[in-house]
C-alpha cells in the first residue's frame, strides 16, 4: 500500500513537492489543503487529491500516514501540534517556526509521540555537499565563511519581520544550517544589520537589508556569515570551508550545485552533474517516505530537533542585531 500524504500549503514550495510526490512509486497525495480557494481548487484538480480548506478537517476526516507542512513560518506550530496529536508523521519546510517556545513545544510532541520528522534543509542533500564531505575527510576545519546574497522573493510575507523573521531566519538559514552540518554546535554569536534602503523601494518592507554575523562553535571553530537582498542583478549563495591546506566552496547555482576546491595553490571546479535544488528536494522526500514506511530514520539529515538548533542560532543572530550585544545561543531558550 502506498503512503497516504496530505499537504498543507499549496504555494510555491508545496506545489514543487507535490509535483514530485504524485510521481512517487511509494506515495500518493491523498489530500491537499490551502486557505486560498483558487490555489486549493487548482491543486486538487492537478493532483487528483481531495481538497480541504481547513487542515483540521483534513486530518480528522480522512486516513493519512503523514503530512507535508509548507506554510509561511509564522503559521507553523499549532498545525504540527494538531497533526502529531492525530498520529501523523510530518515533513516541515524550513524555517520550522519563528519563536523558540513554539519550536520546543513541537519538539517535545515529536519526542513523546515517536512520530518521524523531516525538515527541508535541502543543502544537506546537495551533490556538492556530499563531495565536499568526502574530500575534506580528516582534514581539520579551521574556518567557515558563508553568504546568502541575492534578490527578493516575490511572496509578500517574506519582507515582513513578523511573518518571516528576517533573512537569517528565512533564507540565510540554509547557510547557517550547513555551517552547523560541517562545524557542529554553535554557542555564541555577534552580529549587526542595516535597514533603510529597500523600505524606500518596496512596500511593507521592514526586515534588515543586509546583516553580518560571527558565529563561535563549541569546538573552537569560527564562522563569518552575511546576507543581503539589494537587487536582482547579483546572486551569490554559498559556504566556504577552510582547512590549513585547502578551501572547499559549496555553491547553489541554478538547478545545480558546484564545488570549487583550492588546494595548495591549485584550483579545481566540480560542476555538474552535482545534485542541485531539485534533486536535493527529491532526495529529502525519498528519505522521509522511506522512514515513514520502514521506521528507518538513518537517511534523514535534518530532523526536527536538529532544526530547532539552527532556529536558535538564527534567533540569537536576530537578538544580536537588535541589541548590538554578543548573544549566547543557550539564552535563546
Ligand atoms: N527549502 C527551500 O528551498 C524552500 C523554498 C521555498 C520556500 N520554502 C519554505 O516553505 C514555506 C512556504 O514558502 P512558499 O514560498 O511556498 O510560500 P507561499 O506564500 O508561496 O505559500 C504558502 C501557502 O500556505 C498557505 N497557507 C497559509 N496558512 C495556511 C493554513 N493555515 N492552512 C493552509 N494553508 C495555509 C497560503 O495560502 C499559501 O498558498 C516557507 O517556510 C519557506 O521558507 C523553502
Amino acid at each position: 500500500m502506498k503512503t497516504r500524504l496530505g499537504m498543507i500549503g499549496m504555494g510555491g514550495i508545496g506545489r514543487f513537492h507535490a509535483d514530485y510526490l504524485v510521481t512517487h512509486a511509494d506515495a500518493e497525495l491523498t489530500a491537499v489543503c490551502d486557505i486560498d480557494e483558487a490555489r486549493l481548487t487548482e491543486a486538487a484538480s492537478k493532483y487528483g487529491s481531495r481538497p480541504f480548506k481547513d487542515y483540521r478537517e483534513m486530518i480528522s476526516k480522512i486516513e493519512l500516514d503523514a503530512v507535508y507542512v509548507c506554510v509561511p513560518p509564522d503559521v507553523d506550530g499549532p498545525l504540527e501540534t494538531d497533526c502529531l496529536d492525530a498520529g501523523l508523521h510530518i515533513f516541515v519546510e524550513k524555517p520550522i517556526a519563528l519563536d523558540i517556545s513554539t519550536a520546543r513545544e513541537v519538539e517535545k510532541k515529536f519526542a513523546d509521540s515517536g512520530r518521524i520528522a523531516g525538515v527541508g534543509y535541502h543543502w544537506r542533500y546537495m551533490g556538492a555537499t556530499d563531495l565536499a564531505n568526502e574530500m575534506i575527510g580528516d582534514e581539520p576545519i579551521a574556518f567557515l565563511q558563508g553568504r546568502w546574497v541575492g534578490g527578493m522573493p516575490t511572496v509578500f510575507w517574506w519582507r515582513q519581520m513578523a511573518s518571516s523573521g528576517g533573512q537569517f531566519t528565512e533564507q540565510c538559514t540554509h547557510i547557517v544550517d550547513l555551517a552547523r552540518y560541517f562545524g557542529g554546535d554553535i554557542t555564541r554569536v555577534s552580529a549587526g544589520g542595516v535597514k533603510g534602503q529597500m523600505c524606500k523601494r518596496v512596500p511593507d518592507h521592514d526586515i534588515w537589508d543586509a546583516q553580518a554575523a560571527v558565529l563561535h562553535f563549541a569546538n573552537g571553530l569560527i564562522a563569518s556569515i552575511h546576507t543581503a537582498h539589494l537587487g536582482e542583478w547579483f546572486a551569490d549563495y554559498g559556504l566556504r570551508i577552510q582547512t590549513p591546506d585547502s578551501c572547499f566552496e559549496i555553491n547553489e547555482i541554478p538547478w545545480s550545485s558546484k564545488l570549487t576546491v583550492h588546494r595548495k595553490g591549485e584550483m579545481c571546479e566540480f560542476l555538474g552533474p552535482q545534485r542541485g535544488w531539485k534533486e536535493a528536494h527529491y532526495i529529502e522526500d525519498d528519505v522521509f517516505i522511506h522512514a515513514v514506511r520502514t521506521g528507518d530514520r538513518s537517511r534523514i539529515r535534518s530532523d526536527y530537533s536538529d532544526a530547532v538548533k539552527t532556529l536558535a542560532v538564527n534567533l540569537a543572530i536576530t537578538r544580536a542585531c537588535e541589541t548590538r550585544q554578543t548573544v549566547a545561543v543557550k539564552d535563546i531558550g
